[in-house]
């Protein structure tokens, strides 16, 4: 069985536009077979994108688990001085989100794997729509591993889904030794701002 996580998706390619329509922004880009969310923006990333707090004018971001790239482009658009890192492990979502920064002339934008990460670099802000399906092992792990990267006032915001255990996986990063406040709660979708406690 294939999944948006996997490292290569085997679907055969079949790209689509989606538009992005913000309070105060729009934007497209091309989605494709294989990579979260084919064909239109997922409902949790449109309430991340339109609920979060206005990201800082500069710094270094984090798009954990690009997809094919709609947080990272909002980010970079929102925050033209900004650096925005774009990480996934399927192939295809990191090439398709390389192209739809190129297509929107974003040159704030670095795309790769997590290992493509330099060990010095560190994250004012971490937006993510993370990959509960890979089970809580594996999503424990990365975000131990990423959170564990935020600048010492550095936010992560977060969106779960509800019925996939937003609420345990706050009280799991309470016991991790982070702050969780729920910023809002939308159509069975939770908003977690995360810090360093
Ligand atoms: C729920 S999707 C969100 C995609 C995109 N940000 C969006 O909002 O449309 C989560 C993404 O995390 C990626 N992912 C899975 N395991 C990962 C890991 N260990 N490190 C980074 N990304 C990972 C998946 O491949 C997937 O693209």
């Amino acid at each position: 069985m294939s999944h948006y996580f996997d490292n290569s998706p085997s679907a055969a390619s079949h790209p689509e536009i989606v538009e992005v329509l913000l309070p105060g922004d729009a934007f497209d880009y091309v989605s494709d077979a294989g990579v979260f969310s084919h064909g239109q923006l997922d409902a949790g990333t449109k309430i991340l994108l339109s609920d979060a707090p206005t990201p800082p004018p500069t710094g270094t971001f984090l798009d954990l688990g690009c997809g094919a790239g709609p947080i990272t482009l909002a980010l970079a658009r929102r925050s033209p001085t900004a650096t925005v890192w774009a990480i996934d492990v399927n192939q295809r979502a990191l090439d398709l989100t390389r192209s739809n920064a190129e297509r929107l002339h974003l040159t704030n934008v670095k795309v790769g794997a997590p290992d493509d990460v330099p060990d010095d670099v560190v994250f004012d802000l971490i937006w993510s729509n993370p990959p509960i399906k890979v089970g809580k092992d594996l999503l424990h792990r990365m975000l131990t591993r990423w959170l564990a990267r935020l600048a010492p006032n550095g936010h992560a915001i977060l969106v779960v889904n509800k019925n996939l255990g937003s609420d345990s996986l706050a009280r799991w990063l309470g016991t991790e030794g982070y702050e969780v406040e729920r910023l809002g709660s939308r159509r069975g979708y939770r908003l977690l701002d995360v810090w360093r406690a």
